[in-house]
């Protein structure tokens, strides 16, 4: 049984005290002698999250000090045992934890700054491994069982985490339900580049003790088993959007899984994992990355794709946009150096992605409760993935 540390760590908004977050600003050294005496929770406001909650914390000081922040983000694990659950077994919070930790003060790229970060202790990798590869080579329809009642079987921990950072002031997101104009998009193409280049194939990335989770899932056949498990009902359910053109390629994606999860792991790069709009931030100076909840090592184009298949406006002319975009991107990874992943290796990378985001659409129109304003996640992605796919599937 793990053990929690001997410490108080809030996990909701009602659990922080002032005290908690004088010793969290204090520990920074961003202040010495100031104090907290007053705070205000409130959301962020540029935007709203699903795996967590997120929370933008005002705060009143007794006295002047420079480097006193005005506001600090604090995120902490959703309340939604179900969601939380399923975050937990790919790693969700630790994931972030482990980027800031031992990754952001690297990257030649803004994130905010870490103010404060402790959890509760979770398993050794090696053991949490050994778990992962039972589970995951149990009989199919085991796995399929498992798949299909995975809200309620793959249990949340008890572990707490809060993360604190730098809260960006004045910043522009785009949000799901809107597309970033043209000039945003290059902007974080280029950022990407910067990225990826800097630590291409180092060391660091391909050990196991540095980047402990695999970018696509720990358990492939797990995974599978929930898509093989729901697949049916989510066609049923929404055939306009689910059309057999689409889910030939969430199928393909399917059926290939252990493969592709395992190509598109291949750590040649650091990669956000996450590159949606909703997590960068522009300020009047600057673009920031925000949300490290899915980060870890792999093919870049898991980056460079997935951020395509939810920017680019559906209709006629995406296609020719998205690869466009690609080799836009491709260029700028070339100037930063890297020469040895080819455009043609890069591209096919670009549509394996492409099938992936098809599959995963599948997935979180069957799993998640994943709300946005009212809006399935599905409805406003499916459209924009489907506009992408080709009639080929993708030879690798
Ligand atoms: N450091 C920050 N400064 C300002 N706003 C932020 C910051 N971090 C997050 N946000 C806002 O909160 C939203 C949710 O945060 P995020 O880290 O993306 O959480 P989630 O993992 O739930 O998506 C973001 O889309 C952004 O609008
Ligand atoms: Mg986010």
């Amino acid at each position: 049984m793990l053990s929690r540390l001997p410490i108080d760590i809030p996990q909701t908004s009602s659990e922080i005290t002032a005290h908690w977050l004088t010793d969290v600003v204090q520990s920074s050294g961003m202040v010495t002698a100031a104090q907290v005496v007053g705070f205000e929770v409130g959301s962020p406001g540029s935007g709203v999250g699903f795996t967590g909650q997120t929370l933008r914390v005002g705060l009143e000081w007794d006295v002047v000090e420079d480097g006193a922040p005005v506001a600090v983000l604090v995120k902490f694990p959703s309340e939604n045992l179900g969601n939380r659950g399923l975050s937990e077994a790919e790693g969700g919070y630790d994931r972030e934890f482990d980027f800031y930790e031992r990754f952001a003060h690297l990257v030649p790229v803004r994130v905010p700054r870490l103010i404060h970060a402790v959890r509760d202790p979770g398993p050794s990798g090696k053991s949490r491994k050994r778990r992962e590869r039972l589970v995951d080579g149990l009989p199919a329809p085991v796995v399929k069982f498992i798949g299909r009642h995975a809200r309620k079987l793959i249990r949340a921990s008890h572990r707490r985490y809060a993360l604190v950072l730098e809260y960006v002031p004045d910043a522009r997101v785009t949000t799901a339900q809107t597309l970033p104009p043209p000039e945003d998009l290059a902007a974080i193409l280029q950022t990407l580049a910067r990225l990826h280049s800097h630590f291409w194939r180092h060391p660091m990335l391909s050990d196991s003790e540095v980047v402990e989770w695999s970018m696509v899932t720990q358990m492939p056949n797990v995974m599978n088993g929930l898509y093989r498990a729901w697949r049916d009902e989510v066609v049923a359910r929404r055939p306009d959007l689910f059309t057999s053109r689409f889910m030939c390629h969430a199928d393909w994606f399917s059926n290939n899984i252990e493969r592709l999860v395992a190509h598109l792991d291949e750590p040649l790069a650091l990669r956000h994992g996450d590159s949606r709009t909703d997590n960068i931030l522009f300020t009047e100076t600057s673009m920031v990355l925000i949300d490290f909840g899915v980060s870890g090592s792999g093919r870049p184009a898991g980056d460079v794709a997935y951020l395509l298949s939810e920017t680019i406006p559906p209709g006629p002319n995406a296609r020719e946009i998205f690869e466009r975009s690609c080799r836009e991107y491709h260029a700028e990874l070339l100037a930063a150096g890297v020469e040895e992943h080819s455009l043609e290796s890069f591209l096919v990378d670009c549509e394996v992605v492409l099938a992936l985001q098809a599959y995963r659409a599948v997935l979180i129109e069957a799993t998640y409760e994943a709300d946005y304003e009212g809006e399935s996640l599905a409805e406003l992605w499916v459209p924009r993935i489907e506009s992408l796919l080709t009639d080929e599937l993708p030879v690798i």
